[in-house]
Parts: C-alpha cells; sequence; structure tokens
C-alpha cells in the first residue's frame, strides 16, 4: 500500500475527518521528498560545485538545516494548509496568511526541520520531526503564541522523516505509529512498518556518556547498572549512541531500548526542545507502547512556556524508562527544582 492510498483508507480513522489533515500529511510528503532530494547530494555539492553549476546559485551553498527549513516552510505556505509555522530554525513563529490575508486553517505545524545535523558532513543519517496541533484561537484570525504553546497530549499528528540507508516517513495521528519507506526510482512511500510497536523487553541504552561527570546522581547510577552483569534482566546492556534524535529513537522503537538526554550540570534542562524534538517523539513513542518522560514528569503533560524551551528527555521501551525514573527519584529527586529552576533558554550548547 502507498502512503496516498494508506491516507485515503484511513480518512475516516483521523481524528479530524474533515480531509484537511490529510492534505496536510500529503504536503508533508512531499517537502520530504524534496528534502530528501538534496540530503542526498549533501557529499558532492562541492564537487559539482567546483565544475561550475551548483555553488554559484545560493540554495546550494546554504546550510542544509536553512535549506531544509526553507523547503518545509515553502511547501506549506504555498499550499496555505496551515495557519501558523513554528521552527527550531525561526526565532519567532510564522503566520501563514491565505490570498487574501485571511485563513481559515484550523492546524499549526512545528518542526525541527533538520535534527542531527551535525552528521550531514559525516554522511551519517538525519532526521526531520513535525508536530501538528489544532489552534486555539479563532479561525480567521492571525495565529498567537498561544497556539503553539500547548501541551504535547494536545498533539492531533507528529511524525517524522529519516534519511537513513532508506529514507523513511514515520507518523501518528493518535491511532498507532506506521512506516512507510521510500522507492526512491520511482519517489513514492510504501508502507513497510504498519502498527510499530516497541518490544516490550529493550537492552540498549543510548546516552551521550562522555557528559557522564556532569550529570545527577540518579543518572550515574542507572548508567552503573546498565554495565553491570545480571543475567536475570540480560545485563550488561548495549549501548548505541548517534547523536540524531530520530535515528536513535527509530532503531530504539524497532529493537527496544531507550534514548536519555538528560539535565547537566552544564545544561540542566539538557539539551533538546521540548515544542520540536520531544512532545512530538514522545507522542509517537506512547502511540507505539512506550514511555517519555523528562525523568519525574510525563513530557505530554508539560504545558509550554516558551517557544525554544529546553526539557531532558527519557523516552523508549516502557521498562527501561521506569527504570531510570527509578533511579533519579531515588537519588536526584531533591536535585529536580535546580533544573526546574533555571531558566528554560539560556542553556545555548
Ligand atoms: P539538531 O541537529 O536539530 O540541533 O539536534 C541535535 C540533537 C539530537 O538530534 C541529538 O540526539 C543531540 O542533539 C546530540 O547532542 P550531543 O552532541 O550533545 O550528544
Ligand atoms: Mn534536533
Ligand atoms: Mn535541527
Amino acid at each position: 500500500m502507498t502512503l496516498g492510498e494508506f491516507i485515503i483508507s484511513n480518512q475516516k480513522a483521523f481524528k479530524y475527518s474533515s480531509g484537511e489533515l490529510s492534505r496536510l500529511i500529503n504536503s508533508i510528503r512531499l517537502a520530504a521528498k524534496v528534502v530528501n532530494h538534496e540530503i542526498r547530494k549533501a557529499g558532492l555539492v562541492d564537487i559539482t560545485g567546483a565544475a561550475g553549476d551548483i555553488n554559484i546559485q545560493g540554495e546550494a551553498q546554504q546550510k542544509l538545516d536553512v535549506l531544509a527549513n526553507d523547503l518545509f516552510k515553502q511547501t506549506l505556505i504555498n499550499r496555505e494548509i496551515v495557519c501558523g509555522i513554528a521552527s527550531e530554525e525561526e526565532d519567532d513563529y510564522v503566520i501563514v496568511e491565505g490570498q487574501n490575508k485571511t485563513n481559515d486553517n484550523k492546524y499549526v505545524l512545528l518542526m525541527d526541520p533538520l535534527d542531527g545535523s551535525s552528521n550531514i558532513d559525516v554522511n551519517v543519517s538525519v532526521g526531520t520531526i513535525f508536530s501538528i496541533y489544532r489552534r486555539v484561537s479563532p479561525i480567521g484570525t492571525p495565529v498567537t503564541k498561544e497556539d503553539f504553546l500547548q501541551k504535547g497530549s494536545e498533539q492531533v499528528a507528529a511524525g517524522y522523516v529519516a534519511y537513513g540507508t532508506s529514507t523513511m516517513l514515520v507518523f501518528t495521528t493518535g491511532n498507532g505509529v506506521n512506516g512507510f519507506t521510500l522507492n526512491p526510482a520511482i519517489g513514492t512511500f510504501y508502507l513497510s512498518h504498519p502498527n510499530i510497536k516497541f518490544p516490550e523487553i529493550g537492552k540498549i541504552y543510548s546516552v551521550s556518556e562522555g557528559y557522564f561527570t556532569h550529570f545527577q546522581e540518579g543518572m550515574k547510577r542507572f548508567l552503573v547498572h546498565c554495565k553491570e552483569l545480571n543475567k536475570e534482566d540480560n545485563r550488561p546492556y548495549t549501548a548505541r549512541y548517534i547523536g540524531s534524535l530520530v535515528t536513535d529513537f527509530h532503531r530504539n522503537m524497532l529493537k527496544g531500548g531507550v534514548y536519555i538526554y538528560p539535565a547537566t550540570a552544564i545544561t540542566p534542562n539538557g539539551k533538546l526542545r521540548l515544542l520540536y524534538e520531544c512532545n512530538p517523539m514522545a507522542f509517537i513513542c506512547e502511540q507505539a507502547g512506550g514511555k517519555a518522560s523528562d525523568g519525574f514528569t510525563r513530557i505530554l503533560d508539560i504545558k509550554p512556556s516558551e517557544l525554544h524551551q529546553r526539557v531532558p528527555f527519557y523516552c523508549g521501551s516502557k521498562q527501561l524508562v521506569q527504570k531510570a525514573e527509578r533511579f533519579m527519584s531515588e537519588f536526584s529527586a531533591e536535585e529536580k527544582p535546580y533544573y526546574d529552576m533555571v531558566s528554560n533558554n539560556d542553556n545555548t550548547h
């Protein structure tokens, strides 16, 4: 089944079935293919540019995360399919106006247009993350910040594109998680991974352990636990860390594991952004039977206060996340207010 066929046959099952959400997913499908095309030639840009045909065009020299941002934004704006966009690459949210300066669309889209972008230079997988909400302000008026600062539990749909050895679009509209693989020869996504579920028992942990010295006590103890020998729960676990959230998450969802970007002494709120990274991945995670928290609290229950706010992120197989949480509440509960009290926006990293 192709993604196009899937959207048509599932339209009734989508939360809001006016067709607007289907058209929006269709636009994301198109933008994903365009970005995929650009990423696949990333290593060639300098070579072909030296031959004089691409490099003189501004676009080819643009950083790929800015280019991906522009391509997604433009695809959505051109189709007048959303009323507002917020992106990791934009300082503020973007109001989308229709040709007549009005806009009757009810959805806002938030995105991390290129996740793991530092991996581009070394030919390692990257991704795009998106999150969709129904606006809370009246239709026909310009969107407001409140339309974007909704709890993750209000998401209507969320997904990611993984530009890996193959390109996959994985998304949920609140009815389970489905994965589609691009056949590059004909530019069509096919349903390759229906109804994805996290394996009950996972044994992969994905953390940048290089920052161990900066971690809270609970996190340190959890990492020591992962490495201890214990046949009963299959320890020691396997360490895997790519440094692309999308790719680390995708692998863990298929094989079973936990991804953690914890609070550190230098980045008390972790690194990942609540709105563009954690909320969409948490929604997908829960829809696949997993669990996502900040070490103490469910991610989807956090009321955002700022567009670019960061939050510690624990997500993956339920049992592993619960285990990490137990270490955090036993050994770091009194440290929790430490990161709560620090401003959400000042930890650049
Ligand atoms: P982005 O490229 O959108 O800035 O995100 C990178 C993120 C995430 O994908 C990854 O897991 C994490 O940063 C890696 O951070 P460290 O290099 O600190 O491990
Ligand atoms: Mn990112
Ligand atoms: Mn990014």
